[in-house]
């Protein structure tokens, strides 16, 4: 798994036999930083695109080749048992409303690299369908994570955030809540050259912006009704500065990106997730303990914890789904859920590159 964020590859060796998922082994291969500017600069429009497009899917490719052979070698596992990698790829394109995602990856070169059956392209199926492609874990959380009688919420914080609603007796829901790190990884990289905010620090050494807040809280994206979904394409750097009056004070506006993040999640869960009790943090967000007080304070009453209390590790979560979904794939069953993607069915998701 790659994530909007853009630090770097989650690897995950996952042992799906049972009906519980098991972690075999895990593995992390942070990107080095002009890879991930050239990422970045990729979302911008720029002169031939499409050429630099494929230099980089070519680039990351190799990257999933070299994180799959550490992980391997971790495991002591060789890929000869390995029945597929589902590779999620890197988005610099999320545009479900002009029919397209794009997550660069070269799926050929991979599966020739490290012998092993690829699995790619998982969102593009479900807009094919009418969907939003987008998010694609609530169906891993409703089939691994589900209690008959606890309404439970589970929160993917990545660069994005992300809502699972497994209500008992009800179909479950998920939509994206808007800004997860993305923005806070972006202002901290712009005024400190970190690529993000340690446990939310330099934002709890400032001071929340009222107005700043209250001018962010009114993008339209944040009320929508699922089914919903964003990536950088919305909330990026230009987003921001257009609502910036450039005399804040680079803490304080760190601090109302904190209060941005939390208060999007927790009005998410408010609206769309009445009467849950129980939520579960996931994602690298979930390390950010500013954060995770701010939505303890914001859902008052509700236990707040990691997903590690139901089994799963709150940073291997994504990588595991995508092992799953990739499982999906190969034997062609479905991976969506029309419920939270909008789409018009149930579809086998992701494209097959054969060892
Ligand atoms: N200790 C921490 N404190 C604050 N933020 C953290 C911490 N650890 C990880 N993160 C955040 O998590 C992000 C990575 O999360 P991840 O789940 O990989 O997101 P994505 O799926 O978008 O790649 C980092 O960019 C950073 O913002
Ligand atoms: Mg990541």
């Amino acid at each position: 798994m790659s994530g909007t964020s853009l630090d770097g590859v989650d690897a995950a060796l996952v042992d799906l036999s049972q009906d519980t998922p098991r972690l075999v082994a895990s593995h992390y291969q942070p990107y080095a930083e002009p890879l991930k500017e050239a990422l970045l600069a990729l979302h911008q429009v720029a002169h031939n695109e499409l050429h630099q497009s494929h230099l980089i899917a070519n680039r990351l490719a190799r990257e999933y080749a070299d994180a799959t052979q550490a992980l391997l070698r971790k495991a002591d596992v060789p890929a000869a048992h390995v029945q597929a990698i589902g590779c999620h790829g890197q988005t610099v394109r999320h545009r479900p409303e002009h029919g397209y995602t794009v997550q660069l990856n070269n799926g050929a070169l991979l599966a020739e690299l490290s012998g092993i059956h690829v699995v790619g392209d998982f969102r593009s199926r479900d807009i094919a369908a009418g969907g939003q492609g987008a998010p694609l874990v609530p169906a891993f959380h409703d089939r691994v994570l589900r209690h008959p009688n606890i309404h439970r919420v589970i929160i993917n914080i990545g660069g994005i955030a992300n809502l699972t609603d497994l209500a008992p007796n009800k179909t479950t829901t998920g939509f994206d809540s808007g800004p997860g790190n993305l923005l806070m990884d972006a202002w901290i990289s712009r005024h400190q050259g970190k690529s993000y905010d340690k446990d939310g620090a330099w934002a709890a050494n400032g001071k929340v912006i009222p107005a700043l807040l209250q001018r962010l809280s009114t993008e339209p994206f944040l009320a929508a009704a699922p089914p919903k979904s964003t990536g950088r394409d919305l909330f990026n750097m230009d987003w921001l500065e257009r609502h910036l009056t450039g005399n804040e004070t680079p803490a304080d506006v760190q601090a109302t990106l904190l209060a941005l993040t939390g208060d999007s999640i927790a009005a998410a869960v408010q609206c769309f997730c009445a009467g849950t009790r129980e939520i579960y943090l996931c994602g690298g967000g979930a390390h950010n303990a500013a954060l995770v007080a701010h939505l303890r304070q914001a859902l008052p009453q509700r236990l707040i914890q990691k997903t590690e209390e139901l089994g799963i590790a709150a940073d291997w979560m994504e990588a595991i789904a995508f092992a799953w979904l990739a499982q999906q794939a190969m034997h062609l069953r479905p991976g969506n859920l029309p419920a939270v993607t909008g789409a018009r069915h149930p579809c086998v998701l992701g494209a097959i590159y054969p060892a």
